[in-house]
């Protein structure tokens, strides 16, 4: 019987219901903040109730525009896409030739080494055959031989005449890169929400694309961009940059909020330069490499141009992650946050116990005091 008795009770826990204007309000105050956090922080800034995708991406790129050049040597020079984009593959990081130095018509044969400590020479005994320096230009011939009427240097084989890399041009050769123009084609892709877009939106015909250029104000959605813009956003001067070389990066953030329609997700560009161009620490400032031309003279002699690049390297880079409603993230994180109100009746228990005028009144009340006396007192408990 007594069993049964047990299965068909309900336990529920007495509730006492203080009637306190500061522990009333203190409670409700309490009880406030923590619902303007879960509201304000968890739900609106955290934004809880999505779940998170990040972007992948897929960049080409494709440069337009023609320089011009007038150097000594080489005379008048057109430049198109062909000469002065490497590599030509449009990929999401480009390289723009402005700057160069160019050595023509090296072939393969002997000639005196650049003068420097270690090279210039009084005589044939100051020159060993066949050593080579890794900083050096070739292998050495064992002559002492004439560099210029004052200096005489160690011959080496070589690619001759040496290329002299000391005197840049102060002003970049190839100026008029500043007016190429890029397109940027980008694809993104959110595979956890099976959402895809382009930069080149919906409501962008051909026939704008054809003359539109990138700008902040007028023209946000033209995925066109001018080289000195780009340059130019990221505070620096074109001009200066291209003497040297630089790397500039072009950042393309895809970050939405995929509970809006999707019209509002959309790229937003902004350009950084990404060398380093700290002016007190810039030992080897700026981009360059070498690349050379390969040409045979009418009586066969293998010859070349050899180029040393200065220019900008353009880096395309994409990020960003979307966010959609999910009921699961919704139901943990709002529990989680929702679970300090427990907190709000342990805070306002030690406030009334410990701090207000009447508190042993309310320890009375609280607190159920079972001295062995009172049990035996209660001869017909639990028999009832
Ligand atoms: C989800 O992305 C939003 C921005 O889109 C961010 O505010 C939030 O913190 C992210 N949530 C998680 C769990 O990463
Ligand atoms: C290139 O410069 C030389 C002088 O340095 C000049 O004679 C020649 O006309 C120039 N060529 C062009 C196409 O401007
Ligand atoms: C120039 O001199 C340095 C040492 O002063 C040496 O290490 C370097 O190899 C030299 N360069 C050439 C081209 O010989
Ligand atoms: C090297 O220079 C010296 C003095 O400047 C000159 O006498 C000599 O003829 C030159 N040698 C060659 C091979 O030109
Ligand atoms: C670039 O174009 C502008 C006008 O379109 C022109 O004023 C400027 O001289 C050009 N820059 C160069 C280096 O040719
Ligand atoms: C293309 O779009 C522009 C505005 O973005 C508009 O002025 C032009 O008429 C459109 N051309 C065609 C062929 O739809």
């Amino acid at each position: 019987m007594a069993c049964l008795r047990c299965w068909v009770e309900y336990e529920t826990a007495k509730t006492i219901v203080i009637r306190n204007k500061v522990v009333g309000s203190v409670f409700r105050l309490i009880q406030f903040l923590i619902i303007l956090y879960v509201i304000g922080y968890v739900c609106v800034v955290q934004k809880s109730y999505q779940v998170n995708d990040s972007v992948i991406s897929t960049v080409t790129t494709k440069v337009k525009g023609t320089g011009f050049t007038n150097i000594s040597g080489l005379g008048a020079h057109v430049w198109d896409v062909a000469d002065y984009n490497i590599p030509p593959e449009g990929e999401s990081s480009f390289f723009v030739l402005t700057n160069m130095i160019i050595t023509p018509n090296q072939m393969q044969s002997s000639c005196p080494e650049l003068p420097n400590q270690s090279t210039i020479c009084m005589s044939d005994c100051d020159c060993t055959e066949g050593s080579s320096d890794v900083r050096g230009n070739g292998i050495q011939t064992g002559l002492c031989v004439n560099y210029s009427e004052t200096v005489k240097t160690c011959e080496v084989l070589s690619w001759c005449p040496l290329e002299i890399d000391t005197d840049l041009p102060e002003n970049p050769l190839l100026a008029g890169a500043e007016n190429f123009t890029v397109l940027i084609k980008n694809t993104v892709t959110y595979p956890k929400f099976n959402f895809h877009k382009r930069n080149i939106l919906p409501d962008v015909n051909s026939s704008y694309l054809k003359q539109c250029e990138f700008n902040r104000i007028t023209d946000p959605h033209c995925p066109i961009f001018r080289l000195k813009d780009m340059v130019a956003e990221a505070e620096e001067d074109f001009q200066t940059m291209a003497t040297r070389g630089g790397v500039l990066g072009i950042l393309i953030d895809w970050s939405c909020d995929l509970d809006f329609p999707e019209h509002y997700c959309g790229p937003k560009y902004s350009f950084r330069r990404m060398d380093n161009k700290n002016p007190e620490n810039n030992v080897a400032p700026g981009y360059n490499f070498r690349f050379a031309k390969y040409y045979k003279t009418t009586d066969d002699v293998e010859t070349r141009t050899l180029i040393k690049a200065y220019g900008i390297r353009f880096d395309v880079i994409v990020f960003g992650t979307a966010g959609k409603f999910n009921i699961v993230p919704t139901i943990v994180n709002v529990g989680a946050a929702l679970t300090f109100l427990s907190l709000v009746n342990a805070v306002c228990d030690w406030f009334l116990l410990t701090c207000t005028k009447r508190k042993e009144l309310y320890q009375k009340h609280k607190f159920e005091y079972l001295d062995e006396s009172n049990l035996n007192d209660e001869t017909t408990y639990g028999t009832q």
